[in-house]
């Protein structure tokens, strides 16, 4: 028995940021955007109309139709986010209210493992399938980013990047040979601070010894310095990314846990009918298509259009590649991640 995806689905909210709408609030320009990155347009949610959980739900709902089932057949949620509606709860509840599901009152789980938690998450639905724990699962990526990038010069190196958007699958146990052979996941804390937002949070400098930075030099313990004006004066509820270490980094460990997945299983890159790495950057996509020899129909690629949605991009990418006919039953597919954390892992499965 394997977990087999049996719908796909994704949503994008309707506003295009282009590259040069970016020129017009930042110093930045089209070609530095495209050069470094391949992208020239993402999405930006409405934000008062839509929220991480509202772009999962649009999607989700796809992901559903798409599966050809009740959304009441669904007994288990995975949500993975970076960019949650909340701090808490996550937002697997949040969806599952949305859903109609909080009646059948089924569990939602949410993942907190960035570009990588679609990953996690996909690998969590199928150790839950294979154990008989539950029958149908909805694994979701979603992001909201837009609500939380520096738009000024001193965010560009992080915001020309990132895009809002969603992705979800339906996954069930199958017994037709189709579904995930292997799935391996990865992380190394060593490098936490290197993509990360790190406020608002609870360590007011702990972990850099700077407690004068988070405002938290004289902090007694009725002091809350959860958020306060020194972090927004630092801006240290913006995400940070040391673009370079990220580039050197990803590019070996996508090899890496790609290879591991294809060793495993007996198989080699030629085998493989299309790649869907995460939509971290194209010059890392196609770093991965030259070491691993792989034509350019063997890769899916859409960042151009909707940038990095972090844990939402393997998904949409997904849906996207099989809404296109480029994904047809029976097809081995490789879905691999890299990102914050840092975290990486690969899923190797029969469409
Ligand atoms: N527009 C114009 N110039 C920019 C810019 C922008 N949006 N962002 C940064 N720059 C400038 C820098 O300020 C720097 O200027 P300086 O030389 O005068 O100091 C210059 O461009 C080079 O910056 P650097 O950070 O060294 O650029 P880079 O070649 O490393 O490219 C990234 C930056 C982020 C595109 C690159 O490091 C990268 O792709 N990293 C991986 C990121 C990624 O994939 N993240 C997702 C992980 S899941």
């Amino acid at each position: 028995m394997k977990t087999k995806i049996i719908g796909t689905g994704y949503y994008v909210p309707e506003t295009v940021v282009t590259n040069h709408d970016l020129e017009r609030i930042m110093d930045t320009s089209d070609a530095w955007i495209v050069e470094r990155t391949g992208i020239h347009e993402r999405r930006f949610a409405k934000k008062t109309e839509e929220t991480t959980t509202t772009m999962a739900y649009e999607a989700s709902k796809r992901a559903i139709d798409n599966a050809g089932i009740a959304p009441e057949e669904i007994d288990f949620i995975i949500f993975a986010t970076l960019s949650p509606d909340y701090f808490f709860p996550g937002c697997g509840v949040l969806l599952q209210r949305m859903l109609g599901l909080h009646k059948k009152e089924i569990g939602a789980l949410d993942i907190r493992t960035q570009c990588t938690g679609f990953i996690y998450a996909l690998s969590i639905a199928d150790q839950f399938i294979r154990t008989g724990m539950y029958k149908t699962i909805l694994v979701v990526g979603s992001e909201m980013h837009s609500m939380g990038l520096d738009m000024t010069t001193r965010g560009r190196a992080v915001s020309v990047i990132f895009g809002d958007g969603a992705g979800a699958v339906v996954v069930r146990a199958s017994e037709d040979g189709s579904g995930i052979l292997h799935t391996n996941l990865h992380a190394n804390g060593e490098f936490a601070e290197e993509l990360a937002m790190t406020c608002p949070g609870c360590h007011a400098g702990h972990y850099d010894g700077d407690p004068a930075k988070y405002g938290a030099e004289n902090a007694g313990p009725f002091d809350a310095v959860f958020i306060n004006e020194t972090i927004l004066k630092n801006a240290l509820h913006y995400p940070y990314m040391n673009g370079q270490l990220v580039f050197k980094t990803a590019v070996v460990k996508f090899v890496e846990t790609i290879m591991e997945a294809l060793q495993s299983t007996g198989k080699t890159p030629s085998d493989i009918d299309m790649l869907i790495p995460h939509q971290a950057n194209l010059r890392i996509s196609k770093f991965i298509q030259k070491r691993m020899g792989l034509r350019d129909d063997q890769v899916w690629n859409n960042i151009q259009r909707y940038g990095n949605t972090t844990a939402a991009s393997i998904p949409i990418a997904l849906a996207e590649a099989v809404e296109a006919g480029a994904i047809q039953r029976g097809d081995l597919l490789c879905l691999a991640a890299f990102g914050s954390g840092f975290t990486w892992g690969s899923a190797l499965l029969y469409y």
